[in-house]
């Protein structure tokens, strides 16, 4: 009998998990074990096991679609994060569960990809005794362990292209076009995004802005002869004296978002230009993968398997000076990578006309 790794994809979708599943696949058979993934995030890991088969035919052609053919969650029985830097226990009777469970397939090692409240519910397994080895996920790139997580590359392609959209009625209709991107704790995807798609103005949570800097900027743009604005709004940037924008939901929680229609609205008033706000919303998460998504996702399925094999379990893949390594995921967990405001992007955007708000 071969041995057998199990995986599963827990959190928002993003661009890439398909290459990731597929090159778990591909290694794994390769290094002859079987793989079975877990479907809809850790709740597949519920007794009594709920999965496919994950081989070269099961996972043929799914490179380039969007999502997760295995499904995710970021809900259920096993979330552990309540908050950037909280830590919430998964019940013990749970994670008992799951390991008996694992234990009933004969599976040796689980393969979790997922962000950063996925990687805390990953290391809560990895200490109760579970073979654990974390891939991260996220498509707003804020991971301290990982230089760059796939599904940013295809999130701020999504970004681009808004914005070359906008720049349509911009211009001709000579307005002011605000487009609300994600971004909880971390501003990657605006500043990306709006250095790629030309925006005038940016605002993401590590700056701070002030909406007299931002009337100031629109007008220093029409003495230079340019009557149209582009500003991305990252869903977690915040007023100087304001707060970050929320919208609670059926099941008593909050949703970042909105900020991007409150920015709109302030700017019709104070300037009295003609504003539109766009929410660009989950169309950054969808879609196939960019080129570089594909490579990193497999890359990161691929080194997965490797780890398994050299049973470093407790590990996270990670991505350092352009070579696929991995970490401990308790040095990874909880640990956000934010926007420096005095580094050289910031420099540059600024160089090439771009206000902050600030
Ligand atoms: O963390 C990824 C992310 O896409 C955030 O940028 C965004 O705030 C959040 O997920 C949205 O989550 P949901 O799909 O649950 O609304």
């Amino acid at each position: 009998m071969k041995p057998r790794i199990g995986v599963l994809t827990s959190g928002g979708d993003c661009p890439g998990l398909n290459a990731v599943l597929r090159g778990v696949a591909l290694a794994a058979e390769k290094l002859n074990f079987e793989v079975l993934g877990f479907l809809d995030g850790f709740e597949g890991l519920l007794p009594p096991g709920r999965f496919i088969e994950l081989n070269r035919r099961s996972t043929s052609g799914i490179m380039p679609r969007g999502g997760t053919i295995i499904g995710t969650t970021n809900r259920g029985h096993f979330v552990a994060k309540i908050g950037a830097g909280d830590r919430a226990e998964v019940a013990p009777e749970i994670i008992e569960d799951a390991r008996r469970m694992l234990n009933e397939h004969r599976v040796e090692a689980l393969i979790i990809v997922g962000g950063d409240g996925s990687m805390t519910t990953a290391l809560q397994l990895h200490e109760a005794g579970i073979n654990c080895i974390g891939v991260p996920k996220t498509i707003d790139n804020d991971l301290e362990a990982t230089a760059m997580t796939f599904g940013f590359d295809s999130a701020v392609a999504a970004v681009t292209d808004a914005l070359d959209r906008l720049h349509t009625t911009a211009t001709s209709h000579k307005r002011v076009m605000v487009l609300e991107v994600m971004g909880r704790h971390a501003g990657w995807i605006a500043l990306h995004g709006g250095i790629a798609g030309g925006a005038h103005i940016i605002l993401i949570p590590e700056i701070p802005f002030d909406y007299d800097k931002i009337c100031e900027a629109l007008t220093m743009r029409d003495v230079r002869g340019s009557i149209y604005s582009l500003v991305v709004v990252a869903e977690g940037a915040k007023p100087c004296h304001g707060q970050v924008v929320m919208q609670p939901n059926e099941g008593g929680e909050y949703r970042m978002g909105g900020i991007g229609h409150v920015v709109a609205g302030e700017i019709a008033v104070r300037s009295g230009r003609e504003t539109r706000c766009t929410v660009l919303g989950h169309l950054q998460r969808g879609g196939a993968p960019t080129t570089l998504d594909r490579i990193l996702g497999t890359r990161f399925g691929v080194k997965a398997v490797r780890l398994v094999s050299e049973r470093q379990y407790g590990s996270m893949v990670s991505y350092q000076n352009y070579q696929v390594r991995h970490v401990p995921i308790a040095d990874a967990v909880n640990r956000l990578r934010l926007v420096p405001p005095e580094g050289e992007l910031i420099q540059t955007a600024r160089d090439v006309e771009i206000s902050f708000g600030d």
